[in-house]
């Protein structure tokens, strides 16, 4: 079983679209998913249409009562499971306080059905709280969607820095498998920089970083209104819109982290190679703006001011049509 954890703390840069639609895509490739919503704001449980009646047991329960996953799970196609989140689970970060060892409930929960599914998908809230820190301790890959804004890098340092801090203070071998840029649009060149300074930025990791070998995958989420307006029927892309940019990047996106691998320690994989390859030799090093920091990665960045007024006038729709 693979757990990954979709993070990042910035709100609103396609976690949710990218942990639902992922994990259908998955499923469709015949793999067996659970996809588990670890927000409060239950976005990924409304996302596939499920209505929850007033006594379903939710994650909540497993959090603060000791449930079962399989008690929270419901089916969403043949090969794909929801555990629901309600917003009663803001309340589980104050209760899991007093909790013995509660940065790993999640982690035991799981452990029971490594072999049942193939997959777990973690839909992750916008925060860095305790519920995150279950997340990380109970998967081993982490994958980012960024949307490729000027300032869109300013919180990934800080980001970074947790899943380095988990690592070190768990003793886990979390890893980053990769950025995924979401709401992309291929002909700016603001979106082109974005990626260009955080494949530097990840080429540069050291052998002991979390994100040491991990990519900006090649597939592109592109903008399209119907990743948009899927959530509000319920459905997934592929139930929604099956002919569609968004279901044709996300199946992609989904084969490409299905024939991903974390890499070993010390280990770099091919495409991690490839950046470095495109990077100054190490005498001349990335911008130093662009080593993680408390503050997060520089707004400096290594976008430019010309990329930041193009952001300025980032609203256009890609692919509206479509
Ligand atoms: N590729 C896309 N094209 C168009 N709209 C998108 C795309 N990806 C996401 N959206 C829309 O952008 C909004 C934010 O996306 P989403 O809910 O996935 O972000 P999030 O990171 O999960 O947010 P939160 O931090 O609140 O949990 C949603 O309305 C979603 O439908
Ligand atoms: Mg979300």
């Amino acid at each position: 079983m693979r757990a990954i954890a979709v993070l990042n703390q910035k709100g609103g840069v396609g976690k949710t679209t990218t942990a639902v639609n992922l994990a259908a895509a998955l499923a469709r490739d015949g793999q067996r998913v659970l996809l588990l919503d670890l927000d409060p704001q239950g976005h990924a449980t409304l996302h596939v249409g499920l209505e929850l009646p007033e006594d379903a047991l939710t994650v909540y329960d497993v959090f603060v009562r000791g449930a079962a996953i399989a008690e929270t799970a419901r089916m969403v196609t043949d090969r794909m499971a929801i555990a629901p989140a309600h917003i009663d689970l803001v309340g589980a970060e104050v209760e899991l306080c007093d909790q013995e060892n509660r940065e790993h409930v999640l982690a035991r929960t799981l452990g029971p059905y490594a072999e049942h599914f193939d997959y777990v998908i973690i839909d992750c809230a916008p925060s860095l709280g305790l519920l995150t820190i279950n997340a990380l301790t109970a998967a081993r890959e982490v994958i980012i969607p960024l949307q490729p804004h000027f300032l869109a890098l300013q919180g990934l340092g800080r980001l970074l820095q947790t899943t380095a801090g988990v690592r070190a203070a768990f003793a886990s071998d979390l890893r980053i498998l990769g950025v995924v840029m979401c709401m992309f649009e291929r002909g700016t060149k603001l979106g082109q920089e974005v990626v260009r300074d955080v494949q530097g930025f990840l080429a540069a990791a050291d052998a002991a970083d979390p994100w040491y070998g991990a990519v900006v995958f090649e597939t592109q989420i592109r903008r399209n209104i119907k990743l948009a307006e899927a959530p509000s029927f319920g459905k997934t892309i592929f139930d929604y819109a099956p002919v569609s940019h968004g279901a044709e990047d996300y199946l992609a996106l989904a084969r490409e982290i299905h024939a991903a691998r974390v890499p070993a320690d010390g280990e770099l994989t091919r495409a991690a190679r490839d950046a470095r390859e495109l990077l100054p030799p190490a005498s001349a090093p990335v911008d130093p703006a662009m080593r993680p920091s408390s503050e997060g990665i520089g707004a400096a960045g290594g976008a430019t001011a010309a990329a930041a007024h193009e952001a300025a006038g980032y609203a256009g729709a890609d692919d509206a049509r479509n």
